[in-house]
């Protein structure tokens, strides 16, 4: 909001085109009062004044590029920086190739304005690795082209002594890629010349200042600028200025720009040459012929140069003072005077000098030039010499303010006139506003038949006696009647006496003044010629660098054909500039200097006034104000702002002009703010066009959300949609994969079933025709045939039916085994069965018993084997018989079973002594052999269990329970000759009369109860036993031993 009231401020207005009235005296006071309040920077519509103010201000900080990147340029303050963004906006967003033109007198700040526009440009634009080396190249070239080009003039301690456009290239994305630097016209005369109060090119004293002790050595150098006749035997340090730091600062920037370090020194030894060429002192000597030639005074400086330059010093000497002239075919060799030998020695320093810039501007051209082929956009920066007036002007001053002419012809031209014809053109109703045109000026200078710089070339090709004389005296012949031409004979022949006029001068009204010249110089200086055996003698030097700037040296390319002129060249490039910024799109600054003295903050009105006065500012204002400061042809128009309207946005079927006028009637914009030409459309002030790019800059913000919402939706559709269309891909595959496994089971099976039930319907059709069941049916019978055989033949050859027979014949077939088998076992069960059917009762009972034995002896006792062949007598006594058994006979009645002898051990002590044993089927009987009367009578039931050894005795231990009433002295202890028998027809009477098993212990050790206690028993198998039965022994009175064989 501020800056948008110091546009308007009307004591100070930021915009010249709103000042009111406008007055050259109201515009002096603006730009004062600007000026004074530090606003430097003023605007007449695009074109920005600048009015240098000789100090160091705060408004070029990184915060103020920020302030002024994107901005709005008619919302902020006037800066440079805004011109440079605009500028730079144009270039990236329009596509159009940009130009900024600096122009103003020495010393106004053109310079200074251009670094600030590149740095402001290298700011703001993108940053990277490469970018950032190519843009840092860019800015380094300035130290590097300012150290050599640059020198103190009076009016400009860092004066531009040579003309510097530079091409910045960006890509479509407005990266800087790279550059080309244009130089013009280096002021070489300085190299061996320079006014008192001024200095020669920087790069000498920095070179001696900031050279080390080892450099200057190398270079043959001498520290004190005062030793060097070429500065003028001055040491000229200058206040502000650190030549020593430079001097680094211009090394670094060499490396940066990419500069070898060999490269550097061959420069810098160049350099000193030059320097040194100026020590070079000439004598006067006589030849014998008589004439004047010269020598080397003193061949020390002539010596060293040729040194550091790789020649023999002798051919240098000789280019110096001699000539080689060609006459008829021949070279002659003639001596050259004193002021002869020192134009050539200083032609050669302006020479090797001026080479060497190009040089040194094509070097840095190759570091920053941008690879062909890419497509680029350009902003040309051009910071050419201002205008300049002197007390003594001379050809170079002529040829500067040519320079000038054409800058200023072309602003004419493009914000005047070309503008003005515009509307006129276009029908716009317009009222002329006078300005001065000055191609009558430039016709004057650059006319190719009769202009002065052609007559100037017709001089110096002429044959014959040639001096400014001649040429002046052909100016004012020329030139008598024009009115922008002066001199002393003009004005002779006008009747008008001019005292500032002196002889040998012409005057020029130049837009920016008059210019009154000098001729003296003007032929030498166009011609620049350099004696052939001075260019010889540099071509012969080993020093390839310096070799390599003299091509013309090289004596096999020597050619008689004058080199062309300073000033046809001049204009040559002068043209070719004027072309290309005409392609441009042209933003101007101009440069005012407010005071003479290079006082901070100092505002001479009338000095100003005269800048304000030649550069049109008034008349620029006044087009300015009457015209429009926008037009563009409806087609371009209607393309850039079609988005403002819905009617012509996308697509406009009408003509472009109808639809321009569309867009515009849909806008709150006052119809005196727009005007509509045949071609183009008319944009009266900044502001509405500044508006029209706002509401451009919303729109197309919105239409780009709305493409990419478009895009964004469109791409998440197709996604979704393939997705889709995958998964219903996928999903059909699988279930057709899925029903197809289902059919071809289903179909596995059915036909399975099928032809089971085909099978099963043909055979059940077809089985009577079938002979399938044949084999079953013939295996069968033969099986059943084989089967009835072996029966029949088995039952024909029973084997013997002795039970002891245990013969079988063997299975006819292997199916038959396990049949024959069963059968052999049946057949010998049989024939048991019925061995024992026709057995006796007795015989019956007797092999029961044998059977009972064979159950409980077998395999447990050794005497069990002995006693098998012993048939089972029961009665051994004989008792019915013997009469002395008879009582015992009655006590055993019908119920005995068995009568024995045994022997009884006698409990106390071992001893046996014979017993009658009476087994019947409730008694068992101990009777005394002698008495035949029973002695003991033991109830069956009363036994508890029997134990025997394993071996081959008839011991036998009786165990009595202890409620029995036979067995009160404890249990029997018997031998017995049958004992097999015995136990055996026990264990069947119990099991008979009681159903009772009778407990049987075999074993060696047992425990018995006798009256006293129990005693245990140990049977030990010894030979000592004897052969009757065992021995038993007591051992106390609770153990016995009983010893068996
Ligand atoms: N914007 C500025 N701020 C501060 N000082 C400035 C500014 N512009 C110029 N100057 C001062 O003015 C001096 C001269 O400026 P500059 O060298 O740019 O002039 P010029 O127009 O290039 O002159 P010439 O035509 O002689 O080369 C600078 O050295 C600097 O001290
Ligand atoms: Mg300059």
């Amino acid at each position: 909001m501020e800056t948008t009231t110091s546009l308007l401020d009307a004591a100070a207005a930021g915009d010249l085109v709103l000042l009111d009235p406008l007055t050259e005296q109201s515009l002096l006071q603006t730009l004062q009062e600007r000026f004074h309040r530090g606003d430097i920077y003023t605007y007449i519509g695009n074109v920005l004044i600048s009015v240098n103010p000789y100090r160091p201000l705060p408004i070029y900080t990184p915060e103020k590029v920020q302030e002024y990147h994107n901005c709005n340029f008619f919302a902020v303050k006037p800066h440079i920086y805004a011109i440079a963004d605009d500028a730079y906006h144009s270039l990236c967003d329009r596509d159009r190739d940009q130009c900024i033109l600096i122009t103003g007198e020495s010393g106004a700040g053109k310079t200074e304005a251009s670094k600030l526009v590149m740095s402001y440009v290298a700011a703001v634009s993108s940053k990277g690795e490469e970018v950032d080396k190519v843009k840092e190249q860019l800015l380094q070239s300035n130290p590097v082209l300012e150290a050599f080009g640059n020198a103190k003039t009076i009016r400009n301690d860092n004066s531009s002594r040579f003309g510097k456009y530079m091409d910045v290239e960006f890509d479509f994305k407005g990266e800087p890629l790279g550059g080309v630097i244009s130089n013009y016209l280096l002021e070489k005369s300085r190299i061996v010349r320079h006014v008192k109060g001024e200095r020669n090119f920087h790069i000498f004293y920095q070179l001696l200042a900031g050279g080390s002790a080892q450099l200057l050595q190398q270079l043959k150098l001498r520290q004190d600028c005062r030793h060097y006749g070429y500065l003028n035997h001055e040491s000229s340090a200058l206040s502000g200025m650190d030549d020593a730091a430079n001097f680094h600062a211009m090394q670094d920037a060499m490396r940066v720009i990419g500069f070898s370090p060999a490269e550097v020194t061959a420069l810098l030894e160049v350099t000193a040459v030059v320097l040194k060429l100026g020590n070079v002192q000439l004598s006067s000597s006589f030849q014998a012929s008589g004439m004047e030639s010269c020598s080397i005074a003193e061949p020390r400086e002539l010596q060293e140069i040729c040194e550091l330059i790789g020649l023999d010093p002798g051919v240098l000497e000789r280019a110096l003072c001699s000539r080689t002239v060609k006459a008829r075919d021949e070279a002659v060799l003639t001596a050259l005077s004193v002021p002869q030998g020192y134009y050539g020695r200083d032609a050669l320093a302006k020479n090797i000098y001026s080479r060497l810039f190009d040089w040194l501007v094509n070097r840095i051209n190759t570091s920053i030039q941008v690879k062909p082929g890419e497509q680029r956009k350009v902003m040309g920066v051009l910071d050419i010499y201002g205008f300049e007036i002197f007390q003594d002007n001379g050809f170079e001053q002529f040829i500067i303010n040519y320079c000038n002419e054409k800058l200023q012809q072309i602003f004419i031209l493009l914000t005047l006139k070309e503008e003005q014809e515009e509307y006129v053109r276009e029908g716009i109703q317009w009222t002329p506003v006078e300005f001065f045109d000055n191609s009558i000026i430039c016709n004057l200078i650059e006319n190719s038949t009769g202009g002065i710089l052609a007559m100037l070339d017709e001089e110096c090709l002429r044959p014959g006696v040639v001096n400014e004389d001649t040429f002046l005296a052909k100016l004012n012949q020329l030139f008598a009647t024009h009115k922008r031409y002066e001199s002393k004979e003009t004005q002779s022949a006008r009747h008008i006496m001019d005292a500032s006029l002196p002889p040998r001068c012409f005057r020029i009204h130049h837009y920016a003044g008059k210019v009154t010249y000098n001729v003296t110089g003007f032929i030498e200086k166009n011609n620049d010629l350099l004696f052939r055996d001075l260019s010889q003698a540099m071509w012969a030097a080993r020093h390839t660098l310096l070799r390599s700037l003299f091509p013309e040296g090289d004596p096999q390319k020597a050619s008689l054909k004058l080199p062309p002129t300073a000033g046809y060249q001049f204009k040559a490039s002068v043209a070719t500039l004027m072309k290309n910024l005409y392609s441009k799109n042209p933003n101007y600054i101009r440069c005012i200097k407010p005071n003479e003295t290079k006082a901070a903050m100092l505002f001479t009105p009338e000095l100003v006034l005269a800048q304000v006065r030649y550069l049109g500012l008034m008349e620029n204002v006044r087009v300015r104000r009457a015209g429009y400061a926008f037009r563009q042809l409806y087609g371009a128009f209607l393309s850039r702002y079609k988005m403002l309207s819905t009617r012509t946005w996308p697509r406009w079927a009408g003509s472009d002009r109808d639809g321009a006028e569309q867009v515009l009637a849909e806008l709150p914009i006052p119809a005196e703010e727009l005007a509509f030409g045949h071609t183009k459309v008319f944009i009266r002030s900044p502001r509405t066009l500044f508006d029209l790019e706002r509401r451009r800059q919303e729109r197309v913000a919105q239409l780009a959300t709305l493409i990419q919402k478009m895009f964004r939706g469109w791409r998440c559709r197709t996604q979704y949609q393939l997705m889709r269309k995958s998964q219903i891909l996928i999903s059909a595959w699988f279930r057709g994969h899925q029903q197809k496994n289902k059919y071809k089971q289903m179909k596995r099976s059915a036909l399975l079933i099928q032809a089971y039930a085909r099978g099963w319907k043909v055979r059940r059709a077809y089985r009577r025709y079938f002979r399938s069941g044949a084999s079953a049916c013939l295996s069968n019978f033969i099986y059943r045939r084989l089967v009835q055989k072996f029966l029949v033949g088995l039952g024909q050859n029973l084997p013997p039916l002795a039970v002891l027979d245990r013969t079988w014949p063997p299975a006819p077939y292997k199916f038959l085994a396990d049949a024959n088998q069963e059968l052999r076992s049946i057949f010998y069960r049989w024939k048991c069965k019925k061995y024992r059917e026709q057995l006796p009762p007795q015989r019956r009972a007797l092999l029961q018993a044998k059977l009972c034995a064979s159950e409980l002896f077998k395999d447990k006792k050794s005497l069990y084997p002995k006693s098998l062949p012993q048939p089972f007598q029961g009665e051994y006594l004989g008792l019915t018989q013997n009469p002395k058994y008879q009582k015992l006979n009655a006590v055993a009645k019908d119920k005995l079973v068995m009568a024995d002898t045994v022997q009884k051990v006698n409990r106390a002590s071992g001893k046996t002594v014979p017993r009658l044993l009476l087994l019947t089927k409730e008694h068992l009987v101990l009777a005394d052999p002698k008495a035949a009367q029973p002695k003991t009578v033991l109830s069956l039931g009363d036994i508890r269990s029997v134990t025997v050894t394993r071996f081959s005795d008839g011991f036998l231990a009786l165990h009595l329970k202890e409620t029995s009433t036979g067995g009160t002295k404890g249990d029997f202890l018997l031998v017995s000759s049958h004992l097999i028998e015995l136990v055996t027809r026990l264990h069947q009477t119990l099991m008979d009369t009681r159903a009772q098993a009778l407990p049987l212990h075999i074993t060696d050790q047992f425990s018995t109860r006798f009256q006293k206690g129990d005693v245990a028993v140990t049977v030990v198998e010894s030979p000592k036993a004897s052969s009757d039965g065992p021995v038993c022994k007591k051992r106390g009175s609770h153990k016995m031993e009983v010893l068996v064989h």
